[in-house]
């Protein structure tokens, strides 16, 4: 699908792997609309095509409103990336006590309830735009984490969240089908943005070493790209694909 002259969501877009990827949309020519908390969206920088739009994802009203503004700029709207998320770690059982249960709730509503809810409505307004070949309309891109998969110590919820989001892949794809909406999951590994930010060098370099190849972390304009290739493939839909440099996370 060509990206330019379209409208694209990107959630989380003021930050890290969004931020990239609504700027890498916008130097394609598409016009952006960058969802997130205002509190994210006052630090996030200018960027040309690239509105950003005060949204909490999990708020139904919020996305409703959010998405008539994107799907209202006069081109029609053919893309969203879901990169809103959150990722603290607590054991369920420590010194502390057990696993406060409303935090694993809110891991669960930021990142597996907000996709889902920006997935619902943003297909809505994509389903009433006019079809390209093949009857293609869109495609909607979710972010998981390779901690779907291997999740760590102290990660059961943001691993709970991120396997939600991995399981609805296919099902999301096959409901969608018959508006010619693709739907697809990028399970990142380790990726340099601010969510790293809290950690020491140190840590960052035992993280480095555990990646196989490339021995480093990924930089957030590879899941851009990424994101930009999986839009631009026609024949990709219901998978999750795994950007990661082979890295299988280890128990901590
Ligand atoms: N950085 C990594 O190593 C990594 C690895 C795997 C998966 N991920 C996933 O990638 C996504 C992006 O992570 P990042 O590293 O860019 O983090 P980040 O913290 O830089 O960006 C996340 C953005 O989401 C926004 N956000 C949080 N809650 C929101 C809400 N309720 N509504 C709207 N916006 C909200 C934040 O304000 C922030 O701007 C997340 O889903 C994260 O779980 C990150």
């Amino acid at each position: 699908m060509r990206i330019a002259d379209t409208a694209a969501i990107v959630t989380g877009g003021a930050s890290g792997l969004g931020g990239a990827t609504a700027r890498a949309l916008a130097e394609k020519g598409a016009r952006v609309f960058a969802f997130d908390l205002p509190a994210g969206i006052e630090k996030a920088p200018e960027v040309s095509g690239v509105t950003y739009v005060g949204t909490d994802v999990t708020d139904p009203e919020q996305v409703r409103a959010a998405v008539e503004q994107a799907a209202g700029a006069g081109v029609p709207l053919r893309t969203v990336v879901n990169c809103a998320g959150i990722g603290p770690s607590a054991r369920i059982l420590s010194r502390k006590g057990t696993h406060d249960l409303g935090l694993f709730k809110k891991v669960i509503e930021v990142n597996l309830i907000g996709t889902f809810n920006v997935m619902t409505l943003a297909a809505e307004a994509i389903a009433k735009t006019e079809p390209l070949a093949d009857d293609a309309r869109g495609v909607i891109i979710s972010t998981a984490s390779v901690a779907a998969f291997d999740g760590q110590i102290g990660q059961v919820a943001y691993s709970a969240s991120k396997g939600g989001v991995v399981g609805l892949t296919l099902p999301a794809a096959r409901d969608l089908a018959s508006q010619g909406i693709r739907v697809m999951t990028i399970a990142p590994g380790i990726v340099d943005t601010p969510m790293l930010a809290t950690v020491s060098d140190e840590f960052r370099a035992g993280l480095a070493a555990g990646v196989p190849f490339p021995k480093r972390l990924a930089r957030p304009d590879e899941y851009a790209q990424l994101a930009l290739d999986i839009i631009e493939h026609d024949y990709l839909n219901g998978e999750v694909i795994r950007m990661d440099g082979s890295l299988r996370m280890a128990p901590r």
